[in-house]
């Protein structure tokens, strides 16, 4: 196989220190699994409004679109909260995600045996639990027009418009449907379809793409309910597929499920086999700097890079398998950290050594 590129964006805060672990993970496996790697790295978010004024230049989007893969750490932190929408940290990522076309976000909220009582949840609630949230990502709410603060009336107005196509509706519903049907041919669609148009939309999109699968049993949900639901009995979803915003949100709350929004990875995915891979975390500002951020939510999305766009399953399944064996022998950042016997606290390089020793046995 001909060499892959990577685009490495570690960007801000805790960002910085996952990356470079999740990197050191990827040339190990790398070389376990003879795969051709040219690993490049570039500014983003608030590290590059630094340097050049803006979250993304011209330049690291044109070695994003060059790449066969981006691996992406977080974006955003006081030092830019006073910036104007156009102009934040986060503006680089939502940049990346539209100008690569990445419409559809992966998801999975797997609980790793060893972490079972870590979730806020009940173990018996999550134990076993593996599902996928499929969140569209390139349109709806995110990116509406008309959208801003305008005074009227002497009063300001905040306004952003939630807009959905009939084509970007179907795209991604797609996509739920085809996960599922590598999985256990259940899917769950959330909308808010007794409130808002653009989702009711959504729904009968939903239903109309069903009939091409019929193997698969669809299922619509209210937003609020799926909200409840997840905390309430989390084993009843497999797939499920919503809108930007719901998705951003549900995610959250399903990465609690696993033990931490440390554990969670992501894949951003569109037509193609191209991919941005990030942690489902962000930044951190509180524990940026400090050693102990949890680094395994961006070395199991290095994990899905290799399995989506580097077309390396093998050397995926090799790194998700000693994630679990490190976590199985005790190995606990702060974040998932119990106290209970045989356990060790450990920090970021800690942990990443643990998983390159268990990469290596
Ligand atoms: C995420 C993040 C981003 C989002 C932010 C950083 C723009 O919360 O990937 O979930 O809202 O999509
Ligand atoms: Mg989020």
């Amino acid at each position: 196989m001909s060499k892959q590129m990577i685009l490495a964006l570690p960007g801000d805060g805790v960002g910085a220190e996952v990356m470079p672990a999740a990197l050191s993970v990827l040339r190990s496996v790398a070389a376990k699994r003879y795969l051709e790697l040219e690993i490049h790295e570039a500014l983003i978010g608030g590290a590059s409004i630094d340097e050049t004024g803006s979250p993304i230049s011209d330049e690291t989007f044109a070695l994003a679109k060059a790449s066969d893969a981006v691996l992406f750490g977080a974006v955003g932190g006081p030092k830019w909260d006073a910036l104007p929408f156009g102009e934040r940290p986060e503006r680089g990522l939502l940049v990346l995600r539209q100008g690569l076309e990445l419409f559809a976000n992966l998801r999975p909220v797997q609980v790793f045996d060893a972490l079972a009582d870590a979730s806020s949840l009940k173990s018996k609630l999550v134990s076993g639990l593996d599902l996928l949230v499929v969140r569209e990502l390139t349109g709806g709410i995110y990116f509406g027009k008309p959208r801003g603060i305008e005074t009227r009336n002497n009063e300001r107005y905040g306004f952003n418009t939630l807009v959905y196509s009939e084509s970007e509706i179907e795209r991604i519903v797609r996509v739920g449907f085809e996960s599922a049907r590598k999985r256990s041919l259940r899917l769950t669609s959330v909308d808010k379809s007794n409130v808002l148009e653009a989702t009711a939309l959504w729904r009968e999109i939903a239903e109309k793409v069903a009939a091409d699968y019929p193997e698969v049993t669809l299922e619509h949900m209210l937003v609020d309910n799926a909200g409840m639901q997840l905390v309430r009995a989390p084993k009843q979803f497999d797939v499920i597929v919503t809108t930007n915003m719901f998705g951003d949100i549900l995610s959250d709350v399903s990465a609690m499920l696993t033990g931490s929004l440390g554990m969670l990875p992501s894949a951003s995915l569109g037509a193609g086999t191209q991919g941005l891979y990030e942690p489902v975390h962000g930044s951190a500002p509180d524990i940026a700097g400090t050693g102990v951020v949890n680094p395994l939510a961006m070395i199991l999305s290095a994990a899905l890079m290799l399995r989506y766009s580097l077309n390396a399953p093998d050397a995926a399944t090799d790194v998700e398998q000693a994630v679990a064996r490190a976590l199985d022998a005790g190995h606990r950042t702060r974040d998932i950290a119990l106290g209970a016997p045989g356990e060790t606290e450990v920090g970021t390089q800690d942990m990443l050594q643990a998983v390159l020793e268990q990469l290596a046995a």
